[in-house]
């Protein structure tokens, strides 16, 4: 089975951290997100990967390659001009003859892939799309659905008025390939806004899938922390630390003073430097080859690689992305380090 992950979003709310990478490979401890999710799929034997990318392509490209590095397959649709998730489905039409599936590539959840499939394949749909439940709908897409769980409106980004459900697009489809002929070519489409409505006006079959009991859309700086405080907090499962039996995880060669405090959940990566006196944690995660001086302090926070934090900054609830240095002293509050 093969695998469609649209990858060609600007990342525009999710900005800063997008001014040099694309949304998709935003680290998440150590690992791209995109990495994280495609090793997960492969974990459940797809690995046959589609990527569809649009912005930044090249910083994708280089670091996945053919996708022998990580025992997949990859393929590599590139859009010159955004297509659109609809348009992009289209334009990958020719690498799909079976079942398969589709992923928004800003997403982190605990979906079993396979349960999925098996669903899909029960319901007879012609797609499943995965749903959840949020507080506040409108900056997703609203789906109502019938007794017998097929889908039977779709509101994307509802106004107040318009919200009828919490019932949400989690960004996970399963497509049966005759749908794709359906899709028109060479031109913008929405998956969302036009080809899931369309496929109901045709009388297609389009199942809602529940089955994910963590869910999040790293849209916004303000989400990315909170991914990162939710698997700190054990609430969202990463392969390699089980955080809700381990307080402080560290990678090779940390050098961390004798009268530094590391107080967990805590996560650093390979070569940490901890100065005298500093002090880290809680909900906190250190990058790879960055250093933190003597006496400062890093709270509630998701510094990147190869960063240096100066003696005495302060760090509460920030982001510091990589290569950035943070002059001695300098305190941030809730913000983005760039
Ligand atoms: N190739 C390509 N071309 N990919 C695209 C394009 C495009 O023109 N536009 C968006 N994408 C990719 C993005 O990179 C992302 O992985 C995915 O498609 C969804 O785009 P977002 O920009 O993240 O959409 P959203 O978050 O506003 O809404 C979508 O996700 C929600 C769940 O997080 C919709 O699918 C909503 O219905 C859904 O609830
Ligand atoms: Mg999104």
């Amino acid at each position: 089975m093969k695998a469609l992950f649209l990858a060609g979003g600007r990342g525009t709310r999710l900005k800063p951290l997008t001014d040099r990478l694309p949304k998709p490979m935003v680290p998440i401890m150590g690992k791209p997100l995109l990495e994280r999710n495609m090793l997960k799929l492969k974990d459940c034997g797809i690995d046959e990967i589609v990527l569809s990318t649009c912005y930044k392509p090249q910083s994708i490209e280089e670091y996945f390659g053919d996708g022998s590095r990580h025992g997949l397959k990859m393929h590599y649709a590139s859009e010159d001009i955004p297509l659109g998730t609809g348009g992009a489905i289209k334009n990958t039409e020719s690498f799909f003859e079976d079942t398969f599936l589709i992923f928004n590539s800003d997403i982190l959840s605990d979906i079993d892939y396979r349960e999925m499939l098996r669903f899909h394949k029960t319901k007879s749909a012609a797609v499943t799309i995965a749903v959840t439940s949020v507080d506040n709908p409108s900056m997703y897409g609203v789906i109502e659905y019938d007794q017998q769980g097929y889908a039977v409106s779709f509101k994307e980004k509802p106004q107040p008025q318009e919200i009828t459900s919490n019932c949400i697009n989690a960004g996970v489809y399963v497509f049966e390939p005759e749908v794709l002929k359906e899709i028109p070519s060479g031109t913008v489409v929405s998956v969302e806004r036009e080809v899931f409505p369309m496929l109901l006006h045709k009388g297609y079959k389009i199942a809602v899938y529940k089955g994910c009991s963590y869910w999040m859309d790293i849209g916004t700086p303000e989400k990315y922390l909170q991914v990162h405080t939710d698997i700190l907090a054990g609430k969202c499962k990463i392969p390699e630390i089980d955080f809700s039996s381990q307080g402080v995880y560290h990678g090779q060669n940390a050098s961390i003073h004798g009268t530094a405090k590391v107080l967990g959940p805590v996560y650093m990566g390979d070569n940490v430097e901890i100065g005298a006196y500093a002090s880290i944690g809680p909900g906190t995660v250190i990058g790879s080859n960055t250093r933190i001086d003597m006496g400062s302090r890093v709270v509630g926070s998701v510094v990147w690689d190869n960063v240096t934090v100066g003696s005495g900054a302060a760090l509460y609830n920030t982001i510091v992305v990589s290569d950035c240095h943070v002059e001695k002293n300098d305190t941030y509050y809730n913000t983005v380090a760039i």
